[in-house]
């Protein structure tokens, strides 16, 4: 299969440009950057130069291909506060690719994320047939899903906070790594017993190609490999591998603490995969996050 990537050379694609490679797949990846080019190459992929708001360049990638994974977002405009335009691009690229997949039965994956599910019910256990009505990012999985009533055999992969390994060096673990460095501790709210699931990178990825390769049209998946961790032994294994004190803080203390992750590390988001592992056969094989923060390799020179 032709596959097209939006977000190709970011830390979930440097897994899953890869895994398709190593499958028979060829895969053309949007680059908005010589680098993210440079990358994309790099690994024996093709770029086609564009961003994410160039739609006609998008249109015309997507109907080159014979699948589409849709993973860029602007983290960027996220990060400054712009959630509103972040999930406003994020969703007029899906209604680009999906009109050029439309009638064609061809495979189109977004991404979404299992937090989202405890935003809506903190504690309660998240699962795959669990719809939300709409909101930041849920419009966008809703809108993927609806796709299947056009002939396009859709899915979302919805993603945990945590997407660990060696090819993570800006996501939720670097960044409380980062803050606890910062500040000399390592901290969680309360008592830390609220839990954030959890997956290994390349085994997310391996989910990526088996829902392009035949996710029934529709499908939400869950990329979930710790089903939950609690924040308080993700903590614990922080302050050991800095070797700085663990403590429990107040959530009005965390923005202090843990600038941008405040409104995250008090969500209880206990997510199964269990109906994606029935229906596609996934099983993670890679080292869960508590396994990969012992290994060492987040708190060394990265
Ligand atoms: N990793 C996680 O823990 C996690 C958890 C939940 C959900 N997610 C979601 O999963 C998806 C992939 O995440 P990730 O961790 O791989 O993200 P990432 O490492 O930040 O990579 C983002 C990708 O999007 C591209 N991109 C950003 N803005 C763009 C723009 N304006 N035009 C074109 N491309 C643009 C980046 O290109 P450059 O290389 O040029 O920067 C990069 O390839 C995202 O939707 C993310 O929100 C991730």
């Amino acid at each position: 299969m032709h596959v097209f990537i939006t977000g190709a050379s970011g830390h979930v694609g440097s897994a899953l440009v890869p895994e398709l490679l190593a499958h028979g797949h060829t895969v053309t990846g949007l680059a908005r950057s010589d680098e993210s080019a440079a990358r994309l190459t790099g690994w024996g992929a093709e770029a086609v130069r564009g961003d994410l708001d160039d739609l006609d360049a998008l249109d015309t990638a997507a109907r080159a291909a014979d699948g589409v994974v849709h993973l860029a977002f602007r983290h960027d405009a996220m990060q400054a506060g712009d959630l509103q335009g972040a999930a406003a691009s994020d969703l007029a690229a899906l209604e680009v690719l999906g009109s050029a997949l439309a009638g064609t039965d061809k495979p189109l994956v977004g991404t979404s994320g299992t937090g989202l599910l405890a935003m809506a019910a903190p504690g309660r256990l998240g699962t795959e047939d669990v719809v939300l009505p709409g909101g930041y990012r849920v419009d966008a999985e809703n809108f993927v899903v609806g796709l299947a009533d056009k002939q396009v055999r859709s899915s979302v992969v919805r993603l945990p906070p945590t997407v660990h390994s060696d090819l993570d060096h800006h996501g939720f673990v670097p960044a409380l790594i980062g803050f606890a460095r910062e500040h000399g501790v390592s901290t969680y709210v309360g008592e830390g017993t609220n839990r954030w699931p959890a997956v290994h990178t390349r085994d997310a990825a391996h989910l990526y190609r088996l829902a392009l390769e035949s996710a029934p049209a529709g499908s939400r998946l869950h990329a979930v490999g710790d089903e939950g961790i609690e924040l308080r032994r993700i903590a614990e294994a922080i302050g050991r591998g800095l070797d700085v004190p663990v403590r429990s803080i107040d959530a009005e203390a965390a923005p202090a603490h843990v600038g941008f992750l405040a409104s995250f590390v008090s969500l209880d988001n206990p997510t199964s995969a269990v109906r994606t592992r029935e229906v596609l056969g996934w099983e993670p094989t890679h080292p869960g996050l508590l396994d990969d923060l012992a290994a060492g390799f987040y708190f060394g020179e990265r």
